[in-house]
């Protein structure tokens, strides 16, 4: 069955759902996005994930296009047409079409582009497998707070930490971690989560913020600080946030089992605290 994708303004089967061939995103990735995760039928911290996205356009001075509320009504339209009950949204605005020019176009109204995807969210292997990542140079640009369709690098991390045998690639930056291709990096030391503070230098994960909030009222420790591969390899757990896998364990970093090599009891209990609250969204 062929899903229905949101191009702007209109409900389209998806062989029908085009862009310009001069959009900007094309052109230039000069657009932005979320993922939005969906857990029976319904949005996961939407609200987050919109003020995300008005922070990202503000920083390329895109205008919004809808306000956040009419965005949120064309997601659940969609989840709606497409019968989707776990997986996620995706939404991209780009700066729109215009000839090509390296400058800024005037006049050009942004473009808006949603579409769902399934996915087993809840039900994961890799919550009881744990994931093995490898570890990579952090060759991305320096807004990484932006997110950005600009998504290559990441993308040939992740093909390269696959075609290593692992699952992932945590990126390097100066001795540190920066995040995994498309989650935030976190690892437990002492019983204590430790974590990158936010900066230009990480997308600033929604996932990652709750499950911060979720550990504080559970009376686990945050420290805020980078770590480096030394330090993930030798810690008890390591774990990853994101939209897409919400908390899953680190096992390996490298080829180094990390802690006992399976996945580690604050990583279940964070994983397991997520879910719950995603459920009752
Ligand atoms: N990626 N860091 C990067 C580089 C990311 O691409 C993502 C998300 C995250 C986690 O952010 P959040 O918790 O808000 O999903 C961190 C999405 C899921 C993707 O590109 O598919």
């Amino acid at each position: 069955m062929s899903r229905v994708v949101y191009v702007n303004g209109e409900f389209l089967p998806e062989a029908a759902a085009k862009i310009s061939v001069f959009d900007r995103g094309f052109l230039f990735a000069d657009a932005v996005y979320e993922v939005t995760s969906v857990v029976d039928g319904r949005l996961v911290d939407s609200a987050a994930h919109m003020t995300r996205l008005a922070r990202s356009l503000g920083e390329l001075r895109i205008e919004m296009p809808f306000d956040a509320g009419e965005i949120e009504m064309i997601e659940r339209e969609l989840i709606k047409r497409n019968g989707l009950h776990e997986g996620g949204v995706y939404l991209q605005v780009g700066r729109g079409a215009a000839d090509r020019d390296f400058a800024f176009p005037r006049q050009v109204k942004p473009s808006l582009v949603i579409f769902t995807q399934a996915k087993k969210l809840i039900d994961n292997p890799a919550a009881e497998k744990g994931l093995a990542v490898i570890t990579m140079p952090d060759i991305r640009w320096q807004r990484r707070d932006i997110k950005t369709v600009q998504l290559l690098a990441a993308s040939l991390a992740k093909q390269a930490a696959l075609d290593a045998g692992a699952d992932d690639a945590w990126m390097v930056e100066n001795g540190f971690v920066t995040e995994g291709t498309s989650n935030n990096a976190h690892i437990v030391v002492d019983g204590r989560i430790v974590t990158r503070p936010l900066s230009n230098e990480i997308l600033h994960g929604i996932t990652r913020r709750a499950m911060l909030r979720l550990a504080g009222e559970d009376g686990i420790e945050i420290e805020e600080r980078p770590f480096t591969v030394e330090e993930a390899q030798a810690a008890a757990e390591a774990l990853i946030t994101s939209a897409g896998s919400f908390v899953l364990p680190v096992v390996s970093i490298d080829g180094k089992p990390v802690g006992t090599g399976k996945p580690g009891p604050v990583t279940r209990r964070l994983r397991a605290l997520y879910i719950d609250e995603a459920r009752q969204a």
